[in-house]
């Protein structure tokens, strides 16, 4: 699991309204050298967009994002996601992740969260919502006690503040929405998020 957070220094956080807009958003990622995308299920088009992107951009690694029910879990391994991430986790949730037999990245805030998981041999973490829970303050307080965990930190981070979290050694990428924003994708403007995704790829 800890490879899902090499796969690129920004795991693109993408809500998709039209499923229409996933192989054009999921390839114009892919041009500008990110491997990898995270369709969010929190709006009814996002299950038609992994089942698409999964099977017309086989080149991008494509995960199921805001996974936060059991059913949620079986329907985005149906449709064809590659991975899972979870805001925060529970027992339930993470019994149905471990259910599909894919990788999965599951999300905490707390030490002890964090200890839960690694308990159930889960090493490579989202940390959500980053910002609001401590950002690179929190990840640094933590490197020593908890040496073995890496974060994907996501929520409020920037590509500014991109730079100061992969810079932690705790750190394998970080999760983040401003590759897609909404008004580039209503516009399908695919030729900027390609430009954003080349610059996101140079980061680490
Ligand atoms: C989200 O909650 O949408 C993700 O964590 C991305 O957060 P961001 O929009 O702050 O990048």
């Amino acid at each position: 699991m800890t490879d899902l957070l090499t796969l690129s220094p920004v795991m693109p956080v993408v809500v998709i309204d039209d499923a229409d807009d996933a192989v054009p958003t999921a390839r114009a990622l892919l041009a500008g050298g990110v491997g990898v995308i995270e369709l969010t299920l929190r709006t009814p088009a996002a299950l038609a967009a992994i089942e698409r992107v999964a099977v017309e951009v086989p080149d991008i690694v494509v995960g199921a994002g805001t996974v936060t029910s059991e059913e949620q879990a079986k329907l985005a391994a149906s449709a064809g996601a590659q991975f899972l991430v979870t805001p925060g986790c529970t027992d339930a949730l993470l019994d149905a992740a471990f259910a599909t037999g894919l990788p999965f990245l599951p999300g905490a805030s707390t030490v002890s969260e964090a200890l839960r998981l690694a308990e159930r041999g889960l090493t490579a973490l989202k940390f959500f919502p980053a910002e609001a829970s401590g950002g690179t303050a929190f990840l640094k307080s933590i490197a020593g006690p908890l040496p073995d965990l890496r974060f994907c930190p996501t929520g409020g981070v920037t590509p500014d503040s991109a730079r100061s979290y992969l810079a932690l050694p705790n750190v394998g990428c970080v999760g983040g929405s401003w590759l897609t924003p909404e008004k580039l994708l209503s516009t399908k403007d695919f030729d900027e998020v390609r430009n954003l995704a080349a610059e996101a790829a140079t980061l680490r």
